[in-house]
């Protein structure tokens, strides 16, 4: 069985949660919550990073910062994961979703001002598989519109859109620790507060409604209940194990690096022969090599393929389901409009294994699996590659 992903522990965790508990401070906001802090905010450039339980608190935290109110319009796109709309549903907002495009997955920023209308608030650019939006575009946008932006950095730990980190340029930012991801505490996840007048408040909402940071800190004479909000810190022990990961970022990335371009280049022929395409990464990105996807020329021949592999015992899988088309998107968004680019990639995407222990036999066995799964299908298919794919730059 080749399993699609695996979690990878560095060893370090164990030792930092023994300190933890050696120290016996176990609630949040301890030693080890402040130096996951100073070190998201050392390697991202954030003005305060926060922990929180998920990168889904994370987001409920910037619709509740962002003070939507019913009716209150949030650009997206729909090919994402549902925390994304369901963080904003909650405070009464509702999605606009957009296309992404047809390249890199991510929110076409071209399609963004036509989406713009009175009721608009922010816009939330999702940075798929680690690979950055076009930032430049999208502030500009929302400058000019008077609009907000979080980004959803959930898969964008790591990764950099011209050189500045993923998660630190809207005026939020949020991030995934779901083991599922490339540096993991199990669950939990971080906000990246890059507008400092958000930060008092940012404070109280993840604290429970209350001023307790302000007490500790001396500023207030009394802990008391001041706003609405929810307990969305982690344990010391959350955050001791998260610290043995993100030390270890570095070693973590280069070998996923060292998976991703061993795809990448035994694919290449499969993708000459228009069989699939292999994901893109612009020139001005750097990604963190998150996941590796397959494009495929239809969903059957998609389906196929996987069902091939999963016979060979090897678990692939389709991602996001687009918003737009499931029940609860079709409830809640208001502009139920086809997204062409985005039903027809969904349809026709699939995630290989990628973790941190992929073996060289495991990464031999997929590649193999997917060249036997395509066989009936040579001069049968063809898979186009958008223009704006340049191939001279493959990371
Ligand atoms: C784009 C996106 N946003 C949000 C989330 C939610 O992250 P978490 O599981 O940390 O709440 C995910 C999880 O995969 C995601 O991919």
């Amino acid at each position: 069985m080749i399993p699609f992903n695996k979690p990878y522990m560095t060893g370090k965790e164990l030792f930092y949660i023994a300190e933890a508990h050696f120290n016996g401070m176990l609630a949040g906001d301890g030693a080890f919550t402040k130096r996951c802090h100073e070190w998201l905010e050392a390697y991202t450039g954030t003005n305060k990073a926060l922990l929180t339980h998920s990168c889904t608190a994370a987001l409920e935290m910037a619709a509740m910062l962002l003070d939507i109110q019913p009716g209150d319009e949030i650009i997206m796109p729909s090919y994402t994961f549902a925390s994304t709309a369901n963080a904003f549903i909650l405070r009464g907002g509702v999605p606009i979703f957009v296309d992404i495009r047809e390249d890199t997955l991510n929110l076409d920023e071209t399609l963004i001002e036509e989406a713009i209308g009175p009721q608009t608030r922010a816009i939330f650019p999702v940075h798929y598989a680690g690979v950055g939006c076009e930032m430049d575009e999208i502030i500009r946008l929302a400058k000019k519109h008077d609009l907000l932006i979080v980004e959803d950095a959930a898969q964008g730990v790591n990764a950099y859109y011209r050189g500045r980190a993923l998660g630190s340029m809207g005026q939020l930012g949020t991030y995934s620790f779901h083991e599922t991801k490339n540096y993991i505490c199990g669950e939990g996840g971080a906000l990246c507060v890059n507008d400092s007048a958000l930060l008092g408040r940012a404070h109280i909402l993840r604290d429970k409604g209350t001023n307790r940071q302000d007490f500790l800190r001396g500023r207030v004479s009394k802990y008391e209940w001041v706003d609405i909000g929810s307990s969305y810190i982690p344990s010391e022990l959350v955050s001791a194990f998260l610290l043995g990961q993100l030390e270890e970022m570095d070693r973590i990335s280069s070998k996923r690096r060292a998976i991703y371009q061993y795809y990448f280049a035994q694919l290449e022929n499969l993708e000459e022969s228009g069989l699939i395409r292999r994901p893109f990464i612009p020139e001005h990105c750097t990604t963190n090599f998150h996941l590796f996807y397959v494009l495929f020329e239809s969903e059957a021949v998609r389906d196929s393929v996987r069902g091939s592999l999963t016979q060979a015992g090897i678990h692939a899988i389709s991602h996001f389901e687009p918003l737009h088309e499931s029940p609860m998107g079709r409830d809640v968004g208001s502009n139920n409009q086809p997204l062409p680019v985005t039903e027809s990639l969904a349809r026709r995407l699939l995630r290989l294994p990628l973790f941190f222990n992929t073996s060289e036999e495991q990464q031999a066995g997929v590649v193999d699996g997917i060249n036997r799964a395509l066989k009936g299908f040579w001069n049968r298919s063809t898979v186009s590659i958008p223009n704006s794919m340049d191939r001279s730059n493959t990371q």
